[in-house]
């Protein structure tokens, strides 16, 4: 199968020659009219080599012949093909303290501030989508090393993604070696148990992080069932997949659900400006809330 390129197909007269499955101009914008209304995720025609190799895999599975019989299947079946035709769309990439200035302001600026005078205090942090957990465990360790043991903070993290696939494996807990190679030695041997036998090769983070965690599937398109308020939220490499018009309203959701002050981390190429004036910039990718 032919890599994905960053060129549209319509500049690449012979992309899709050699294809498996037809796949049309108008079973592309079918697609992309599904994955926005039930994701918010704006495809670019630049996606659409990577959506034909992520769904071809759905086809081969259904012994389908062709994208259109694709979603028409897809449209008779939402109840059941839905989760896994958006868990084929969704980019899941992350890494354990990816943007690790992020986890330095939470240790050394954020959470002093919430403990600060604040005994028996309820500190609320939401990885809002947390792939496959790498996020919400970094979270969950850098609240572990800087609220001490004798506080009497109740520190809870709400981990949620729209992909069932990637929150199974968060829940798991289960990562390969080579996914926390840059994890410091100290770090990595007092959160993670390293397998034997079968298990070799793979570490699992202990259970002590896994309770402050609450994993939960949530379409952040959809309604949210949490009271709030969170005290900080991660909402990092998420909306850069979304139009103008569903950050905004995003972000205006998040801000009616953040208590007065709280603070907001987002990815290193996502930006508030002209989106909303309802957060104020604390520092790189950082945000406030304003009101
Ligand atoms: C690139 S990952 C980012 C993971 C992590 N926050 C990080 O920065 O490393 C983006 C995640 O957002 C999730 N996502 C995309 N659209 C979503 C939606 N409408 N509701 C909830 N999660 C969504 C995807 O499933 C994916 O796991």
């Amino acid at each position: 199968m032919k890599p994905a390129t960053k060129l549209s197909i319509e500049s690449e007269p012979d992309a899709g020659r050699d294809r498996e499955f037809d796949f049309t101009d108008t079973d592309f914008e079918h697609i992309r009219a599904l994955v926005y209304r039930h994701a918010g995720i704006s495809l670019s025609n630049a996606k659409r080599n990577l959506v034909y190799s992520r769904l071809a895999r759905r086809l081969r599975r259904l012994n389908l012949v062709s994208f259109t019989a694709y979603t028409d299947y897809l449209e008779g079946h939402l109840d059941t093909e839905l989760t896994e035709f958006l868990n084929s769309i969704t980019t899941n990439l992350t890494s354990f303290f990816r943007e690790n200035h992020h986890f330095e302001t939470l240790r050394n600026q954020v959470l002093p501030e919430l403990m600060a005078g604040n005994s028996g205090r309820r500190i609320r942090i939401w990885s809002a989508g947390c792939s496959t957990g790498e996020e919400p465990y970094s979270i969950a360790m850098t609240v572990k090393e800087t609220v001490p043991a004798s506080s009497t903070c109740d520190v809870k993290i709400l981990a949620t993604d729209l992909d069932t696939n990637v929150l199974q494996k968060a829940r798991d807990g289960v990562y390969d070696a080579e996914r926390v190679q840059q994890i410091p030695p100290a770090r990595l041997r007092h959160w993670m148990r390293r397998g034997s036998g079968a298990n070799t090769g793979q570490v699992r983070v202990i259970s002590e992080l896994q309770d402050m965690i609450q994993f939960n599937q949530l379409n952040l398109m959809e309604n949210w069932p949490m009271r709030g308020p969170f005290d900080v939220i991660f909402c990092r490499n998420v909306v850069i997949y979304f139009d103008k018009d569903t950050q905004r309203r995003l972000f205006e959701r998040f801000a009616d659900l953040m208590a007065p002050d709280a603070y907001l981390f987002v990815g290193h190429s996502e930006t508030l400006y002209k989106v909303t004036d309802r957060f104020e910039l604390q520092g790189q990718t950082v945000y406030r809330k304003k009101y």
